[in-house]
């Protein structure tokens, strides 16, 4: 394996330990016009997008710890679920897990707060760069906020080359360990199969989706995991993972929604038995 992907591999290994460990190079806010301009003191969350709105976007929500420490994205799929990463599903244990939904701003009250019941995860996930990083939590309770579309066959050409795509998060801001307190969003161009597989030498068209720009300078980064790449509100990816954020050449890897859509919609459904 080569040696860009072993950076991967470790985010891979959970996001909590991706949040502690991230002492990782990132590109931002001024990356779009100097893609190289590492470290500076400059911010990486939602890397070159903008303040985003839960009016828009009201089935982006956010996942904690029993302690309220923001982890990774999700997205509201039915009135009782969620789905995200698998591999933030499985970084911490079901019973700490909350759904933040309704919040914009991390630093207040607003919406609902939701433990979790029921976590399913992809069959035969075992880390990000395998594919499969997709996993659908069941909440204790009811959400009050509309759910995003999952795609259908007729959205196959939402996954062509050019498709102008929405990533939404309230990812890490790498200057000093602080976080994004706002909901944040980019706007990304879906790539090519050919040209992720360039990418990334661990890229699987059936399971993964690549978006962003050659040059980089947009994209999720850490903490933004598991949150939704949508266009307009159907959900075609889930930030899954990248070499660093926004690098030129590493675009965003996410999970390919469309291959999972029967598996969600599966266990989005609210069950009446059982
Ligand atoms: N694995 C990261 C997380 O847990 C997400 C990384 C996304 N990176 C990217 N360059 N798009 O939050």
């Amino acid at each position: 394996m080569s040696v860009k992907f072993r950076r991967s591999l470790l985010f891979a290994s959970g996001a909590l330990l991706a949040v502690a460990a991230f002492a990782v190079p990132v590109v931002a806010g001024t990356a779009a016009a100097d893609p190289g301009a590492a470290g500076s003191g400059n911010q990486a969350r939602i890397v070159g997008g903008e303040k985003a709105s839960l009016a828009d976007h009201p089935y982006a929500v956010y996942l904690t710890d029993a302690g309220g420490n923001q982890f990774c994205g999700a997205v509201i799929v039915s009135s009782t679920s969620v789905a995200t990463a698998a591999h933030c599903a499985k970084a911490v244990a079901k019973q700490d897990i909350r759904v933040v939904a309704g919040r914009e701003d991390k630093r207040t009250g607003d919406g609902q707060v939701l433990g979790v019941s029921k976590v399913w995860v992809s069959q035969g996930y075992t880390d990000p760069t395998k594919g499969g990083d997709v996993a659908v939590l069941t909440v204790r309770g009811q959400f009050g906020y509309r759910p995003a579309k999952l795609p259908d066959s007729g959205d196959a050409g939402l996954y062509a080359k050019g498709t102008q795509a929405t990533v939404l998060g309230w990812g890490r801001i790498a200057d000093g360990g602080a976080r994004s307190d706002y909901l944040r969003s980019a706007q990304v161009p879906v790539v090519s199969d050919s040209e992720c597989r360039t990418d990334y030498d661990v890229y699987d068209q059936r399971t993964m989706v690549c978006a962003g720009y050659a040059e980089g300078g947009v994209d999720a980064c850490q903490g933004d995991s598991g949150g939704p790449l949508v266009v307009g509100d159907t959900l075609i990816g889930i930030v899954s993972f990248g070499d660093g954020c926004a690098k030129a050449n590493r675009p965003g890897v996410y999970t390919r929604v469309s291959t999972y859509a029967d598996d969600i919609e599966a266990q989005a459904k609210p069950r009446l038995l059982g």
